[in-house]
């Protein structure tokens, strides 16, 4: 999991949003003023609503987060001893053995990689290749294995059905570097795949070589059982997933858009969110959604000169005064429908004892289609009360990271940049973000009569530029997660809720980062970002990873083997 993310519809209201490009702003002024009026409109509209009697005035939140029944796949006497066998002491040991032997063969992934063949560094994958098809035979043995951009991996079992969709399970092989002044710290040395009775521990135990070992362990089972897939099924392995993704999943997904077409997927699983506690309910949170992302650059250029005899502001002085305005004004909470934290908070009022009765007033009071976007969202105001994390699921983030300029006391700095970070909320675009720089950029370099070039790839002297970093990604689509229809979806919740019990209420989540996922939303409008394996015992959890004495639960492990199990069964018969 990289963490990393942010953009939305323009956000017609609040100084700090977006600013029309100026030929537009006369327009622009028109709209926005209709758009105020129809807010009104309508927000008295529901007012008047609300005072009506509906359904005795009880809101029925169960409505807005439906819960599959528990899915099993159908009798098959093969398969189900090759489930059970995963409860055995036998498999348990073999599987420790396995992800402690991953773990230890070396895969670390860098930003400053070279190209692939000059690099020696991206060698360790022949090593891991090797790893795996001695460890998992039948698989090497029986599966097309296809080496894309020379270590990714593409593993195909072929399905009879050949107009059913694949089922995709997707992984990295790659783990971020363990820094050496870091080893120290571990309670076990970061390659060693140390098992202590209840954890396997080291780089990528959890981040995630798990999730990788759990689904070629499904497939070793299944073809052990003989098991014969209707639907094809996947295994998808990026190797720079923690540095970009870019020769990895990216040319994986290449790959397979060509051979199954766009929208050519019934279903992806990637690494993600797991489990969770809250309100006093467990909550299995499948990533739905994922924030976008772009980082800033912005440079302010001064004429040099003796410090001696400066003028009033250097290039510092004046980056200082627009960082400062950049801080005056945060972005705003706002919670779309689409925004599946929505769904959970109506997945918390209706399931959870411990849900806080004011956010349920609000949610019960909340007109059916928020389309308003120039007033305060109030549930999403008093959502954000619970802290930061929650706050960040609903608003755009901006973080001034990265500053520097001036290199000797007495030369006046001609250049001064800084990097401003952004995670952009689910309803937002990169395009609001610019623009609201691009208008407070404008206003310091009119005060001190410097030009400005926004995004326009250009520069001189005594100016203030703006350019966006090589990296930047918009807000992923929202997969589908209506609970009441035949979905993948409601699959998984269902396949879930079998594992696991009945007490676990699924609901869609938002990644504030973002995984190898970001290459594949052509290839289905179902991606999910799910750590399917869980252990009411594991402290550690997704925690650990990225950190010191990453590691993961043998348990938890085990678990995602039976989930991957039952999920590739349940998708093979499910009628979608
Ligand atoms: C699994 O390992 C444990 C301890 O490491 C051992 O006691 C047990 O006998 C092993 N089980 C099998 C089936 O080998
Ligand atoms: C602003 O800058 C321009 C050239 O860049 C110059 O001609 C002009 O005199 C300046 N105005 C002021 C008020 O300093
Ligand atoms: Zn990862």
């Amino acid at each position: 999991m990289k963490s990393e993310a942010a953009p939305v519809l323009p956000l017609g209201a609040g100084s700090q949003q977006g600013t029309p490009k100026r030929p537009q702003r006369k327009s622009f002024a028109l709209v926005f003023l209709s758009l105020i009026l129809f807010c009104v409109t309508f927000s008295d509209f529901g007012f008047l609503q609300r005072l009506l009697p509906q359904n005795g005035g009880a809101v029925d939140f169960k409505s807005g987060c439906t819960q599959p029944e528990p899915l099993l796949p159908g009798q098959n006497s093969d398969l189900e001893k090759a489930y059970d066998h995963i409860a055995s002491s036998a498999f348990r040991n073999a599987t420790i053995k396995r992800l402690s032997a991953a773990v230890q063969v070396k895969t670390e992934s860098f930003d400053d990689l070279g190209a692939i063949g000059e690099d020696p560094r991206w060698d360790v994958f022949y090593g891991f290749h090797d790893f795996l098809e001695k460890t998992f035979p039948r698989i090497h043995k029986q599966l097309l294995v296809e080496k894309i951009n020379t270590h990714g991996l593409l593993y195909t079992w072929k399905g009879s059905d050949e107009s059913l969709k694949p089922t995709l399970l997707m992984a990295h092989q790659d783990t971020v570097p363990v820094p050496p002044e870091t080893i120290s710290s571990w309670t076990y040395p970061p390659w060693s795949g140390a098992y202590d009775g209840q954890y396997i521990w080291g780089r990528g135990a959890s981040d995630c070589k798990n999730q990788l070992i759990a689904a070629m362990e499904t497939l070793e089972l299944l073809l052990e059982a003989k098991f014969q897939p209707k639907r094809t099924i996947l295994l998808s392995f990026g190797f720079d997933e923690e540095c970009s993704g870019t020769r990895g999943a990216s040319q994986l997904a290449d790959f397979i858009q060509k051979r199954y077409g766009n929208d050519g997927i019934a279903v992806v699983v990637d690494e993600g969110s797991g489990f969770e506690q809250a309100w006093g309910t467990l909550f299995a949170k499948p990533g739905t959604a994922e924030k976008g992302y772009t980082d800033v650059h912005i440079t302010v250029r001064m004429p040099g000169g003796h410090s001696s005899v400066p003028s009033d502001h250097t290039s510092i002085g004046i980056l200082s005064e627009l960082i400062t305005k950049i801080e005056a004004e945060q972005y705003r909470t706002r919670l779309v429908d689409a925004n599946p934290y929505y769904t959970q908070l109506q997945c918390g009022a209706a399931y959870s004892p411990e849900f806080p009765s004011k956010l349920k007033q609000l949610l019960g009071r909340r007109p059916s289609h928020n389309t308003c976007k120039a007033k305060p969202d109030h549930l999403a105001l008093e959502a954000a009360k619970q802290g930061p994390e929650i706050k960040y699921l609903m608003q755009t983030s901006q973080a001034v990271d990265v500053i520097s300029g001036g290199i000797k006391v007495n030369a006046l700095p001609e250049r001064a940049t800084v990097v401003v970070n952004h995670r952009i909320n689910i309803g937002e675009t990169t395009q609001a973000v610019k623009d609201r720089l691009t208008s407070l950029a404008g206003e310091v370099a009119k005060k001190h009569n410097l030009s400005l070039h926004a995004f326009d790839g250009k520069e001189e002297p005594s100016s203030i530029i703006l350019s966006p970093s090589t990296y930047e990604l918009e807000v992923a689509p929202v997969t589908p997660a209506d609970g009441s229809v035949k979905s993948p979806f409601s699959i998984l919740a269902g396949t879930t809720r079998a594992l696991y019990g009945k007490e676990v209420v699924v609901t869609p989540g938002i990644m504030t980062g973002n995984t190898d996922t970001r290459y594949y939303w052509d290839l289905t409008r179902h991606i999910f970002r799910f750590a399917p394996g869980f252990d009411p015992e594991d402290k550690a959890g997704l925690g650990s990873i990225h950190t010191v004495d990453e590691r993961v639960s043998v348990l938890n492990h085990v678990n995602a083997v039976r989930w991957f199990m039952l999920f590739v069964r349940n998708m093979d018969e499910a009628e979608l």
